[in-house]
C-alpha cells in the first residue's frame, strides 16, 4: 500500500467543534530552564520575552518564555524534588510536556473534548491580572503529554498572568524560525490506530496523510506513521508507532530513552531554509547528514527547484516534491544527551506533505547515529 490522501474524500460537512487558530505554546520540562533558555536564545536565536518564578510568587518552579516570530516556547524547572515535574525530568529527561493550542474558548474547547472521552488535566481556569485574563483548560495526549486550551483574546498582557517581562541584556539575532508547522509524537506497538482514534473522536482532527513500513522502512528498521490534521489544517499531529524490521526501529530507541510515549519533534517553519540552516550551524547546532549520492538523483526525483542545489547539497538539506509543489527539510541531531527530541527545520514551496520521498534517506542516516550510541 501506498500514500492515501484521504484528505479529500471528507468533505467539510462537519462544523469544527474544537476550531484551533494555531499552536499558542510548546512547553518543555527541562532539568535546568535558565541554561535551557540560554542555548535557545544562543542556538536558535530566540528572544527574551517573559518569566515566571519566587520573584512573581511561583514558589515551586521556574519557568522562562522565549519568543521567535510566532514561535513560543516555555521552559520550566522545578525548584524541589517530590512534585510532578520533577518526577517528569527523572523519568523523560528534557522533553516536551505541554503542545498548547490557540483557541477562542477554552472552556468550550474543555467541553467538547472531555464529553467527547478526552482525559482532563485541567479544569477551565481564568488567571487575571491588570491587563486582562487568560482562560486555559487542558487535556491528557500520549504518554504523560498534554493539550492546553489557551484563550487569549481578553488579554493584553506581555504572556500570561504569573508572568513578568524578562528583559534582558543579551538578545542573540533571530535565525529566521517562523512558526510550528507540525509536532509529532511517538506512542507504543498498536498504539498508532488508538491515537489516530482518539485525535479523530476527542479533538476532531482528519487522518489527512497515511505512511505504512514499506514507506518508511530501511534494511533493518521500519515505523509507520499516520498524520492528524485540525480542520483548517493550522495543527497538524503526525503519529508514529515502530514497525517489525531485522533490528531496532528509531522509535523503539526513543521510547526506550524517553520511558514511554511523547513528542519525537518539532518542525519549524523557515522562509529561507539555506539562511536558516547556515546560521543555525554556526551557532552549534548539528544536523543529519545524508550521503552526498543522494543528490546525485535528487533533481530527477522532485524535478527543477528555485534553490541552487550546492548549498542544499553543503548543508545536508532534503528535498521532496507532492502535487501541490515541493518541500525543504532538514533534522537536527537530538537536543538532549537522551537519543529522544530533535527538531525539523522546514520550509514549503507549495508542498503540503512532509517529505515521504526523503524517508529513506533520513532514516539510514538516522540509524548510522543509532548504530553509533549502540542501539541498533
Ligand atoms: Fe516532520
Amino acid at each position: 500500500m501506498s500514500t492515501n490522501i484521504t484528505s479529500e474524500n471528507k468533505t467539510a460537512t462537519n462544523i469544527d467543534f474544537l476550531p484551533l487558530s494555531g499552536t499558542d505554546y510548546v512547553e518543555f520540562y527541562v532539568g535546568n530552564a535558565k541554561q535551557a533558555a540560554h542555548f535557545y536564545k544562543t542556538a536558535f536565536g530566540f528572544e527574551s520575552l517573559a518569566y515566571a518564578g519566587p520573584e512573581t510568587g511561583c514558589m515551586d518552579k521556574v519557568s522562562y518564555v522565549i519568543r521567535q516570530n510566532k514561535l513560543t516556547f516555555v521552559l520550566t524547572t522545578p525548584l524541589r524534588t517530590n512534585n510532578e515535574i520533577a518526577d517528569h525530568i527523572y523519568k523523560h529527561g528534557d522533553g516536551v510536556k505541554v503542545l498548547a493550542l490557540m483557541v477562542e474558548d477554552a472552556a468550550d474547547a474543555w467541553k467538547q473534548t472531555t464529553s467527547r472521552g478526552g482525559k482532563s488535566c485541567m479544569e477551565p481556569t481564568v488567571l487575571k491580572d491588570d491587563n486582562g485574563e487568560v482562560v486555559l483548560s487542558g487535556i491528557h495526549t500520549y504518554g504523560d503529554t498534554l493539550h492546553v486550551f489557551v484563550e487569549r483574546k481578553n488579554y493584553k498582557g506581555i504572556f500570561m498572568p504569573g508572568f513578568r517581562k524578562w528583559e534582558s541584556s543579551y538578545n542573540p539575532p533571530s535565525t529566521g524560525l517562523l512558526y510550528v508547522d507540525h509536532c509529532v509524537g511517538n506512542v507504543g506497538w498498536n498504539q498508532m490506530n488508538p491515537w489516530v482514534k482518539f485525535y479523530e473522536d476527542v479533538m476532531g482532527f482528519r487522518n489527512i496523510l497515511s505512511f505504512d513500513d514499506k514507506d518508511i522502512s530501511t534494511e533493518y528498521s521500519a515505523l509507520m506513521s499516520k498524520v492528524m490534521s485540525n480542520g483548517n489544517g493550522y495543527v497538524k499531529f503526525p503519529i508514529n508507532e515502530p514497525a517489525e524490521g531485522k533490528k531496532k526501529s528509531q522509535v523503539e530507541e526513543y521510547l526506550e530513552f524517553y520511558n514511554g510515549e511523547g513528542v519525537q519533534h518539532v518542525a519549524i517553519a523557515t522562509a529561507n531554509i539555506v539562511e536558516t540552516v547556515i546560521d543555525l550551524q554556526s551557532r552549534g547546532i548539528e544536523f543529519l547528514k545524508v550521503p552526498d549520492s543522494y543528490y546525485e538523483t535528487v533533481l530527477d526525483r522532485v524535478g527543477s527547484i528555485e534553490e541552487d542545489l550546492a548549498p542544499l547539497r553543503e548543508l545536508g538539506i532534503l528535498i521532496d516534491r507532492d502535487d501541490e509543489g515541493y518541500l525543504l527539510q532538514i533534522f537536527s541531531k537530538p537536543l538532549e544527551d537522551r537519543p529522544t527530541l530533535f527538531f525539523e527545520i522546514i520550509q514549503r514551496k507549495g508542498a503540503k506533505s512532509f517529505g515521504k520521498g526523503n524517508f529513506k534517506a533520513l532514516f539510514e542516516a538516522l540509524e548510522r547515529e543509532q548504530d553509533a550510541r549502540g542501539n541498533l
